[in-house]
């Protein structure tokens, strides 16, 4: 019987081979959440658990997945998106052009105990909340409750993806270094979650942010290192290259970009998921995210119905999207450069002095309708004391018309505050915030 069903496995590989060596197409099944075929040589698993070793490019060529026609990334790799469920099966369409070496092994792509602490995680991550937190001139306000992930930020989801596929790639493995570089909640998501994976997680913070932050980073088990005060996140760049140049054995994320500065396809793929889930239950007119390093607003924004308007925000004080968005117009207005103002307080958005390719590409890609300023009253004064000019006290403001017991963090009121103006030239409309965070990452 053995011998039978080895016999009949060894017609059935030949066959395989035959068939896919003029050219057929082959059905394969794969557990993974992103692929790309221009690292070659890349593993493809059949659905009887059994692996295909393929060579990129000229040896193989996708040419569907779940039934659509893709377009192959350049050198011959095509992005999956993960946006449904967390380990759902794709169907892989392979080409193959010329007769390739095929190697059969038995382990899977992800071992199974892996697979499940995944799952696990992944059912305490995304599918949050929605709740109408006001009407406004017969407008709605709905917030969408990221806080309420994990580790309490949007960030769970792109941490829970970037671990994933890193680790399906055999880049990283448990008990290796990882670093990240954040002004917090990033920070928080990436060693909360690479804890429970079994990471040694550390993680660049400017110094002189909020000690409410570095708690919670502490609390989940992140090893601090500090950077410039001033610089703020603009040290990162410089940061990463000498640490990296002086720590071969870390690895490093980078959730806000991807390689060679082009833009991090799993981190934007996993927030398009906060559209995707919002979508099923209302109709977005207006969707408002934060300008931080743009994930936010170009991987939710990319997936917005053409009817959707794309209303970004960002401190008065950095003004980084708002200047690719209106060249020149801050000057003319404000009277000053963008970043002339001392650092702001809404951490997590923009710097003036650091810009980010999805930042550079929700802009280029004409997914932002307008980018809206705000500002508090300490930068009133300050614009004033500089300027003798009222400007800025025009603008919306996240330390205004809140209770003093206001669960939501600043990032989100923010938002329902740029929600609460344009409300008022509009009627019957559903604005979308997204609640980043909670107040309780603030210092006061
Ligand atoms: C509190 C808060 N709000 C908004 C953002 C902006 O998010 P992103 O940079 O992912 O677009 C961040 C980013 O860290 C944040 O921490």
């Amino acid at each position: 019987m053995k011998n039978l069903i080895k016999h009949l496995y060894c017609v059935g590989l030949i066959m395989a081979f035959l068939l896919s060596s003029f050219g057929f197409s082959t059905n394969l099944i794969l557990e993974c959440s992103y692929l790309d075929i221009s690292e070659a040589p890349t593993c493809f698993q059949f659905s009887d658990g059994s692996e295909l070793f393929l060579q990129a490019g000229q040896h193989a060529q996708v040419i569907g997945y779940d039934g659509c026609l893709v377009k192959p990334l350049g050198g011959g790799g095509l992005f999956v998106p993960f946006t449904k469920k967390a380990s759902r099966k794709i169907t892989i369409t392979l080409r193959r052009l010329e007769p390739c070496k095929v190697e059969y092994c038995t382990l899977a792509a992800l071992p199974l105990i892996r697979k499940s602490l995944y799952d696990e995680l992944a059912s305490q991550i995304g599918n949050t909340g929605l709740s109408l937190y006001e009407e406004s001139n017969g407008n709605r306000i709905w917030l969408k409750h990221e806080c309420d992930n994990l580790f309490e930020s949007h960030y769970d989801r792109v941490y829970l993806a970037l671990f994933r596929i890193y680790e399906e790639q055999g880049l990283i493995k448990p008990g290796c270094k990882v670093l990240e570089t954040t002004s917090g909640s990033a920070g928080i998501s990436f060693a909360g979650i690479g804890r429970k994976l079994g990471y040694d997680c550390y993680v660049a913070l400017p110094a002189g942010g909020e000690k409410a932050r570095e708690v919670a980073l502490k609390n989940v088990g992140a090893t601090i290192i500090f950077t410039d005060r001033d610089k703020y996140i603009s040290a990162f760049p410089e940061f990463v290259k000498d640490f990296l140049h002086n720590h071969k054995d870390y690895f490093f994320l980078n959730h806000s970009m991807g390689k060679k500065g082009s833009q991090n396809e799993v981190s934007l793929a996993a927030l398009e998921g906060i559209i995707a889930e919002v979508k099923s239950k209302l109709r977005i007119d207006f969707f408002l995210p934060a300008v931080g390093n743009g994930s936010s607003v170009l991987g939710p924004g990319r997936v917005l119905d053409s009817w959707s308007k794309l209303v970004a925000f960002e401190s008065v004080q950095s003004a980084v999207m708002y200047e690719l968005m209106y060249p020149g117009q801050y000057q003319d207005i404000y009277g000053i450069k963008p970043g002339t103002l001392s650092r702001h307080r809404l951490p997590g958005t923009s710097f003036n002095g650091i810009t980010f390719p999805h930042i550079v590409n929700a802009v280029g890609s004409g997914i932002v309708n307008r980018v809206v300023l705000v500002s508090d009253e300490k930068m009133d004064q300050e614009y004033f004391l500089l300027t003798g000019k009222t400007y800025t006290e025009h603008l919306p403001h996240w330390d205004k018309y809140f209770p003093a017991d206001f669960i939501f963090g600043r990032s989100t009121r923010c938002g329902i505050a740029v929600a609460r103006e344009l409300a008022k030239s509009v009627k019957d409309k559903n604005f979308l915030v997204i609640a980043y965070d909670k107040a309780n990452r603030y210092d006061s």
